[in-house]
């Protein structure tokens, strides 16, 4: 197997990243991720953020560093890559069902702090017989569904898992309840009100488990869109949220929430101008670069509008309010603010980490996207 170059090495200017880039503004991500190590602290909730975002051990040390008790991740083989590259506590908030993987999955729980979801009697099952062939243990949250209609069970049916997780001699560790649905809603009010909902059905389930003779020691769940929302609850007692280290277009859309740390753009793509027209510029980043399942990018402080140019090209337009005179000339760099972080950094190899601005910054980091691809 041959590696892709990166685009940059350390101690190079800005100029000199090759494009497309997948570029980290360190100075604007770590200010994200002092401001949420900070709202865990001050309103004494735990943080694990979710590594579903980075995909990266090196990322997922500072997350550590900073005070997160470990990180989430949604697929197994994630949680095998940052484990080999030595992150110890690890959650996979997700729904595992196939045995062989399940075998995996009790593997790992051998060798780090493992936690896992369920949402089904069968999942229990062979979650149970997979732990025991491989003698090891993990931590069980059942997963109810709040609203997304996704995965979960109703929160009437929460009690009856934990207890057949228990009985398993599995460790209950509580419920897993996300709304993803709730996270990109435009204003703070239809946020609020959602996760109302949401703690409603939570404090049921809770009920549910408690009358039924159990302990339910931990709630987790929230996303960058709502996790004020949670944390001011009093049911939560982790944050999940994933996306405030990056940022993207799609988030910046939202309404900002009040009180809630004020995040910063910290990804980018680098591109550049390969042709020009009388009225539009093609720059070199298209869906290869970018995901655009949430929009297409933004244009980083230019008054363009990124149009589809495909799978390799996009098409910068001015702004209706703007003139000819804002289209950038052939070779010029153009940064773009990718619609949704997590699908874009699964594209790329490598991060090039950034240290003193987009204008005249120095490489400092050169980190690969550890888990890129691991979807299984
Ligand atoms: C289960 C779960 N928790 C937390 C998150 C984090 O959300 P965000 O990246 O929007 O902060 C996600 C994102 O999709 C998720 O699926």
């Amino acid at each position: 197997m041959t590696g892709m170059r990166p685009a940059a090495a350390v101690g190079d200017g800005v100029a000199a990243i090759d494009t497309p880039a997948l570029v980290i503004d360190l100075d604007a991500m770590e200010r994200n991720l002092a401001a949420m190590a900070a709202f865990a602290r001050e309103h004494r909730i735990k943080l694990r953020p979710h590594a579903k975002l980075h995909k990266s051990a090196a990322i997922a040390r500072l997350q550590i560093a900073a005070g997160a008790v470990g990180v989430c991740v949604q697929k197994l083989s994630e949680a095998e890559v940052l484990a080999d590259a030595g992150i110890t506590d690890i959650y996979v908030s997700n729904e595992v069902i196939a045995e062989p993987k399940l075998a995996r999955l009790a593997a790992l729980a051998g060798r780090i702090q493992l936690a896992i979801a369920v949402d089904s009697a069968l999942g229990i099952d062979r979650l149970a017989a997979a732990l025991k062939t491989a003698d090891s243990m993990a931590d069980v949250f059942v997963e109810i569904d709040v609203g997304q209609g996704r995965c979960g069970v109703a929160p009437a049916a929460a009690g009856a898992l934990a207890h057949q997780v228990v009985s398993h001699g599995l460790r209950f560790a509580g419920l897993q309840a996300y709304h993803g649905g709730a996270q990109h809603l435009r204003t703070a009010a239809e946020r609020e009100a959602a996760i109302r909902h949401v703690v409603s059905l939570v404090r049921a389930a809770q009920a549910g488990i408690t009358a039924s003779g159990l302990r339910c020691p931990l709630v987790t769940g929230a996303g960058t869109g709502s996790f004020v929302f949670e944390a001011a609850s009093g049911v939560y007692g982790e944050l999940q949220a994933g996306s405030y280290l990056f940022m993207d277009r799609d988030y910046a859309d939202n309404e900002p929430t009040p009180h809630a740390p004020r995040f910063e753009h910290a990804l980018f793509v680098k591109s550049q101008v390969v042709s020009r027209g009388p009225s539009h510029a093609v720059v070199d980043a298209g869906h290869k670069s970018h995901a655009i399942d949430s929009g297409l990018p933004g244009v980083w402080q230019r008054e363009l509008v990124f149009g589809n140019g495909g799978d390799e090209h996009g098409i910068l337009r001015p702004r209706p309010d703007a003139g000819r005179a804002a289209l950038p000339a052939l070779g010029e760099t153009v940064w773009l603010v990718p619609g949704h972080c997590d699908p874009t950094v699964n594209l790329h190899d490598h991060y090039i980490g950034l240290r003193g601005g987009l204008a005249n910054g120095v490489v400092e980091a050169v980190w690969p996207v550890d888990a890129r691809g691991g979807v299984r």
